[in-house]
């Protein structure tokens, strides 16, 4: 999704800062580039469609901006990537997040000449009308950023000075040994600086040389309290693997021990849904499944109801919400709006809030009132695994707290996780059914109880570093309208843990066999009925944990054998923060 990266300081190296800021969040997903710095007086953009090069030319200025572009308004073209312009080449602007009614705003903007089809570049016009009356720069940039509707970050340059605002997208201040930078994602500004402020919403940063934060309603000056990160850089690089998802998948153990090393918030946050009128989980995409799973653990465990809702259908079922309530709000990045937006809702109902997230500082993490940290790591794949298996784990710590069994959760986790030690041992051996099925166009994936959202998350690892169309059922379902797809050879995988669902799925899986299909068994016993059987340890209430890791290398190493790059999925960004 889209990233900003901004320096202000006294060397000349500001160009060269800004590129490597943005090859440090292009793990979020973008489309189109552009840099631009202040050179004699006039503005330099260096702008393209595609990924960013592997060097930048040495370009000396003190000032500069940086974008990765995700195309929401307008098509993937240079003139619609940013940084955007004035008509006269004087004031520079970058922005993120979506200006709702950018066309009643740009129906003020007649005489001006505009380059591209974005929203963004309204923007830079409007404060350039404000700029050219007022000659003040913090004061338009504020005035025009308090006319948009929606959640957006803007940051914008005259050459001597950066002002930037934020409401509902993200920006965090870095202070550099002679300088200062701004970025969307911390992960930019960490190999320069620990020292970090994350900038809240209706805030106004302005930085030439000095740094002053006000409150745009307010105008009020806010105290600058730099925050001390800490951070291991050398883990978020590649290393010696070749891919962050095959780095990811590696260590899910490690993420696992760590986890049960810091069990401390969990345990205060078991209280609380203890004590809870209601608990609810919501999350996107992958972290949704880990919430569909936790509903499922949490009833067979803990013998206790829990609610599920996707983040982005909860604003319209969030009416029954009391100040008794507690939403659970999982998200890898703690930035994906449509989980944000419904926090916020029940917020505002005075429900309590706890974040799960794997990032520390998130607007989700600043916003809840108990903050249960993953701990992963950074994540730089697209595809999530070590954040999924992170969340998973939390829930199943979090369900036998709940039941006041933690040490039968902390037996069933470590079990897990050298079972992912054997699954990454014996990888290979999935080599024969990779060169089978990568060239099928449907894949199904089947499993009932707890397996089901393993089935969900198998199938949308496959789709988005394959391509190949896969859809996850509960496998009950089948009987009910997809069994006609399914045809002679298409692929079904069925999760056949030693659990309440064993029978019943293992009938699924004759019914599909009866259809041709080709059934591929995960689970601890071989069985007649699949055509290609994958071992797993009986982990009880963990076998979901490596159960998703089978799938997570068998997408992995169907990615490599159909000649896609697994890291970045066509079409997709590693945090969504338009709605
Ligand atoms: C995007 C990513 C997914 C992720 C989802 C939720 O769609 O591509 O991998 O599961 O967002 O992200 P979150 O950061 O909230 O967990």
């Amino acid at each position: 999704m889209c990233g900003i990266f901004a320096v202000i300081g006294t060397s000349n190296n500001a160009p060269q800062l800004t590129f490597k800021g943005l090859s440090d969040i292009e793990y979020r997903g973008y489309d189109s580039w552009g840099i631009c710095f202040s050179s004699d007086d006039l503005f330099k953009t260096i702008k393209n469609i595609g990924f960013l090069p592997k060097t930048f030319p040495e370009q000396l200025s003190q000032v500069s901006l940086g974008h990765t572009r995700w195309a929401t308004h307008g098509g993937v073209t240079i003139a619609n990537a940013h940084p955007h312009s004035d008509c006269n080449n004087e004031l520079i602007l970058v922005h993120n997040g979506i200006i709702e009614n950018y066309l009643e705003l740009k129906a003020g903007l007649r005489k001006h000449l505009l380059k591209s089809e974005t929203d963004s570049e309204i923007a830079i016009h409007l404060i350039e009308d404000e700029y050219s009356k007022s000659k003040d720069l913090s004061s338009s940039v504020s005035k025009v950023f308090s006319k948009f509707d929606g959640l957006n970050a803007i940051v914008v340059t005259n050459g001597t000075k950066i002002v930037a605002c934020k409401k509902g997208s993200p920006l965090v201040l870095g202070k550099l040994t002679d300088g200062y930078c701004l970025a969307s994602d911390p992960n930019a500004l960490l190999p320069l600086t620990d020292k970090l402020i994350f900038i809240e919403d209706n805030q106004m940063v302005v930085l030439n040389d000095k740094l002053t934060i006000s409150d745009l309603k307010t105008k009020k000056e806010i105290q600058v309290k730099f925050t001390k990160v800490i951070w291991d850089y050398a883990s978020s690089t590649l290393q010696n693997y070749e891919y962050f998802m095959e780095k990811e998948i590696n260590e899910q153990p490690k993420v696992i021990e760590t986890i049960l090393n810091n069990s401390a918030v969990a345990e205060k946050i078991a209280k609380e849904i203890k004590s809870a009128f209601g608990t609810y989980f919501i999350g996107c995409g992958t972290a949704a499944y880990a919430c569909l799973a936790g509903t499922y653990l949490f009833s067979k465990f803990a013998k206790k109801h829990v609610n599920f809702s996707i983040g982005s259908e909860f604003n319209y079922i969030e009416d029954y919400l009391t100040p008794k309530s507690l939403v659970v709000a999982v998200s890898q990045s703690g930035e994906t709006i449509d989980t944000i937006e419904p926090v916020n809702a029940a917020k505002a109902k005075k429900c309590k809030i706890v974040a799960m997230t794997n990032t520390l500082g998130s607007t989700l993490y600043r916003t809840a009132d108990y903050k249960l940290l993953l701990n992963a790591g950074v994540e730089k794949a697209v595809a999530s695994t070590k954040a999924f298996i992170a969340m998973l784990s939390e829930m199943i710590l979090l369900t036998f707290m709940v039941a006041g069994k933690k040490q039968a959760g902390v037996e069933v986790l470590k079990k897990s996780a050298l079972e992912i030690k054997n699954i990454l041992k014996n990888a290979n051996l999935l080599d024969e059914l990779v060169n089978k099925i990568a060239k099928q166009e449907h894949i199904f994936c089947l499993g009932r109880g707890l397996s089901y959202p393993v089935a969900l998350e198998s199938a949308l690892k496959i789709k988005e570093t394959t391509y190949i169309h896969a859809e996850g059922y509960a496998a009950g379902e089948l009987k009910h309208g997809p069994l006609a797809l399914i045809t002679k050879g298409t692929p079904v995988i069925v999760y056949v843990p030693n659990d309440e669902t064993r029978d019943s799925i293992l009938a699924n899986a004759k019914e599909v066999q009866a259809r041709g299909a080709y059934v591929i068994g995960v689970g601890p016993d071989n069985n007649p009925v699949f055509d290609f059987f994958f071992k797993v340890k009986d982990c009880g209430a963990s076998s979901v944990i490596p159960h998703t890791v089978f799938a997570q290398v068998l997408a992995y190493k169907l990615a490599l054998k159909k000649g896609l790059n697994p890291d970045k999925p066509r079409n997709l960004a590693k945090s969504v923060v338009v709605r």
